[in-house]
């Protein structure tokens, strides 16, 4: 920076002394190139003052008392075209400024959003006209002051606010928070807010500018979502829970009450072949009885097989395991498809509400199997795994294209959902096509554990057959 000044300040006392000597345009051109060139260098006014006050000291004592006043106005001439370039920059950068600020006053008054602008050290803040409307003022009823704000934000809120702020200005985290503020009207409105801080170098924060919007309107349609969704979802487990129990009741009728009755039908054929018998001359054909026993034994057959299929009677007597495990036994032997079975078997004691919750779920997926894989092979997996139970069924068949939307007419999987769900738990679906099907339940073990010794021992009387991890071909 010396070299350059040094050797503008001797460029400058030449070009001065040619400019008196000739005073010609040539000379002034050559002050405006100067003071380009140290305004590029990066040279400012008090470099060029302190140049032009070496070059009157310079020249001054060697001009006569009669020629002093032609001699300043040629340097100060001289001077000023040194000076111009300066003056032209500045110049721009005003206009530069001035529409930037007409830009942002547009913004301003434009913007939907209220604009807020902090300076943290001096505590100093604007609010736009726009921002103190969403809080129900005019421009001139609210303070630009920050404690305006502090004082109508909820008094739930108030802490995540501040918090959120503070994070954002010491580890520069994003600055997006949604809270309430009370309106002039004395209402609660909900806004989301969003700002940037700019921090010095040293780390602390200089400025921080956002804005606000009334999402006050987003807000109420997301909660009633929330209550028309909750609604639904307890309607849906109700005519669940309905259905359950009837189906349980039409078995349970259909077992007890028709199977009765076709014994007893049965007693009373055998009574009349036995009558037959003191009888000879009207002894009924023995085949035509034969028959009618066999008849019979399939209608009691198909009262149970139909009994069993709307509700195991197993599951309420020797609980979901033994249920579970009879359902893969019948499966694997009726589609003839092999079943790898890890069940842990002790790790968990199911409670008596989630029974049939799990049952249909795990009886969904092994029909979808059977329905939609051409599979070979499924391993069914139920253990423990803290603190969750996780239910799999994974085959090794055709698979499908992932698809997180379900089709119109597909219930199997939204019903899983559903009953995972209401247990607090969720269903997890890997696929692709060519590779298998893999449906995982992941259910809180709060959910579905026994926490009193009744259900414990309900649930205790497990056959013996289920051993802790186990292969079934
Ligand atoms: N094990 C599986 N293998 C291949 N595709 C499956 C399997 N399970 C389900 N899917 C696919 O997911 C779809 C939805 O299943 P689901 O909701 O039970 O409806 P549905 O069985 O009535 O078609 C099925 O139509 C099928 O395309
Ligand atoms: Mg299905």
């Amino acid at each position: 920076m010396t070299v350059r000044l040094d050797a503008l300040r001797a460029e400058y006392l030449a070009g001065l002394r040619t400019f008196l000597e000739h005073g010609d345009e040539a000379a002034l051109t050559y002050a405006y190139e100067l003071g380009r060139r140290a305004l590029n260098d990066g040279l400012g006014l008090l470099d060029m003052a302190a140049i032009h006050r070496a070059a009157l000291d310079a020249l001054v004592l060697g001009v006569a008392l009669d020629e002093r006043q032609r001699f300043m106005e040629a340097v100060t001439a001289f001077f000023n075209e040194l000076l111009a370039p300066f003056e032209m920059s500045i110049e721009g950068y005003r206009a530069a400024l001035t529409a930037s600020e007409e830009r942002f006053e547009l913004a301003v008054r434009g913007a939907t959003a209220g604009l807020w602008d902090w300076r943290p050290q001096t505590d100093e803040v604007y609010f736009s006209p726009h921002f103190k409307r969403i809080m129900g003022y005019e421009d001139d009823e609210l303070p630009n002051e920050r404690q305006a704000l502090l004082n109508a934000i909820h008094p739930d809120d108030f802490g995540r606010v501040t918090e959120a702020l503070q994070t954002h200005l010491e580890r520069r985290t994003t600055y997006d928070v949604e809270y309430r503020v009370r309106t002039k009207a004395g209402e609660f409105r909900w806004v989301q807010s969003r700002g940037q801080a700019l921090w010095r170098d040293a780390g602390e924060a200089y400025r921080m500018v956002g804005w606000i919007v009334d999402i006050t309107d987003r807000k109420r349609d997301e909660e009633a979502l929330r209550v028309s969704r909750e609604e639904l979802r307890r309607l849906s487990a109700h005519i669940q829970h309905i259905r359950e129990e009837e189906k349980a009741r039409i078995a349970r009728e259909l077992h007890d009450d028709l199977g009765q009755q076709l014994t007893a039908l049965k007693m009373a054929a055998s009574l009349l072949e036995y009558q037959g018998n003191e009888v000879p001359s009207s002894t009924p054909p023995t085949d035509a009885l034969n028959g009618m026993y066999a008849l019979i034994d399939q209608l009691l057959d198909s009262v149970r097989r139909i009994a069993a299929d709307l509700h195991p009677a197993m599951l309420d007597d020797l609980g979901l395991i033994p249920a579970i495990d009879a359902l893969i036994d019948e499966f694997s032997a009726r589609y003839r498809m092999r079943v790898v079975r890890h069940i842990d078997v002790h790790a968990i004691t199911f409670n008596r509400e989630c029974r049939i919750e799990v049952f249909r779920m795990v009886q969904e997926a092994l029909t979808n199997v059977a329905r939609h894989s051409g599979a070979t092979e499924v391993v069914f997996e139920m253990v423990r795994d803290d603190p969750h139970c996780i239910v799999r069924i994974a085959d090794n068949g055709r698979g499908a294209a992932h698809n997180d939307r379900p089709g119109r007419h597909s219930f199997g999987l939204l019903g899983m959902r559903e009953r995972a769900a209401l247990l607090g738990g969720e269903i997890r679906i890997s696929t692709s096509p060519g590779s298998g099907f893999a449906l995982t339940a992941i259910l809180p073990l709060t959910a579905v554990e026994a926490r009193d010794e009744l259900s414990e021992l309900s649930e205790s009387s497990k056959p013996a057959r289920s051993a802790t991890s186990r292969r079934d071909d």
